[in-house]
């Protein structure tokens, strides 16, 4: 039993799950789901763009497991008719276990839940996938603030293994235990962890990742400053993850942990400036694995 993990007869039976938001990390969560739960799985946006793009994005996942031969013609055909698309939150309506996976302000999230509530069971489990925001605020002016917890997963959500379990002020133990056995059903080890800025993964990733961008604002050369890393083994170089997480939910979560702990957490000028550019691809690489930072961050870099 993972530390802190409540009883786990409590757990409530997930038999569909509902994903808010169609974005690279909701459209992820969907095909991991269905994958491990076989269950239905329903992806939800406000936009109707973004939700087919997402949904095609799953389709196309699909397609290259199949490809790759890591999944039958069968399991393809088995996966692509569980999960749907839909614009409207009655599709929630029988769903068991809902995890929200919008853009990261917490008045946007406070106001999915709040919708969320008007149309699922009061059994219903309510997770977040928030990298940094306090999971309590969002869940403080729901109804049943009890069944909502933090599920937040990491960046390839298919290969990392971990997900951290934030309860909140509220949560119960039911939706707590939920949450282990569902961790457990995706082949994911959970940690239980308190409802802190970053949590504890992006407070240690932040530290390091701060420390890189503070010495590329000071002035060291940004292919420098991030080579400098590769002595300690880390498994791709720290402005190539900040690519695979998106420069903007950097920004965002150092952001949030600058508020809540100025002293150990420091801005960087030229993320933000990155950002503010709309530039999201940072680095090149190519057969061998040789890396270059893009022409246009290396100018705003400069
Ligand atoms: N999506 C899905 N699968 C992927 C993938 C992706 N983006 N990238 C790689 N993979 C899969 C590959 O298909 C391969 O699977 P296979 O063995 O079944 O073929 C497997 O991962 C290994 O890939 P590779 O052999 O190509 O490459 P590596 O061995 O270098 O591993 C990596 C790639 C797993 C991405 C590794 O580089 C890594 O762990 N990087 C660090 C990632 C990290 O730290 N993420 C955390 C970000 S923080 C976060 O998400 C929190 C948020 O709140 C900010």
């Amino acid at each position: 039993k993972p530390a802190g993990a409540p009883d786990a007869s409590l757990a409530r039976k997930i038999t569909k799950v509902g994903v808010i938001g169609a974005g690279l990390m909701a459209a992820q969560l969907a095909l991991l789901f269905a994958r491990n739960l076989h269950v239905p799985v329903v992806l939800t946006d406000v936009d109707g763009a973004r939700l087919d793009k997402g949904i095609a994005g799953v389709r196309k996942d699909i397609d290259a497991l199949a490809k790759k031969r890591r999944i039958s013609p069968d399991e393809a055909n088995r996966l692509n008719g569980l999960i749907s698309g839909s614009l409207d939150y009655a599709a929630f309506a029988d769903a068991d276990f809902v995890i929200e996976a919008v853009f990261e302000e917490i008045d946007v999230k406070k106001k999915v839940f709040a919708e969320l509530e008007k149309y699922v069971t009061p059994e219903a489990i309510l997770a977040t996938n928030t990298s940094a925001l306090s999971v309590s605020a969002m869940a403080a002016d729901l109804e049943h603030p009890e069944r909502v917890v933090g599920f937040h997963f990491f960046n390839p959500v298919a290969v990392l293994p971990l997900v951290e379990i934030v309860k909140a002020e509220k949560s119960d133990d039911a939706a707590l235990a939920t949450a282990f056995a569902l961790a457990k059903g995706l082949k994911k080890g959970p940690i239980l962890v308190t409802d802190t800025a970053g949590f504890v993964v992006n407070r240690l990733l932040l530290r390091f990742m701060g420390e890189i961008l503070s010495t590329i604002d000071e002035g060291t050369p940004a292919d420098v400053a991030d080579s400098a890393l590769a002595c300690l083994g880390l498994p791709m170089s720290p402005i190539m993850l900040l690519q695979l997480v998106g420069p903007a939910v950097g920004l965002h979560v150092q952001e949030r942990l600058h508020e809540a702990f100025p002293d150990r957490f420091t801005l960087s000028a030229n993320l933000a400036r990155i950002v503010e550019s709309g530039h999201r691809a940072l680095v090149t690489w190519d057969d061998d694995g040789k890396q270059t930072l893009a022409p246009e961050i290396a100018a705003l870099w400069q």
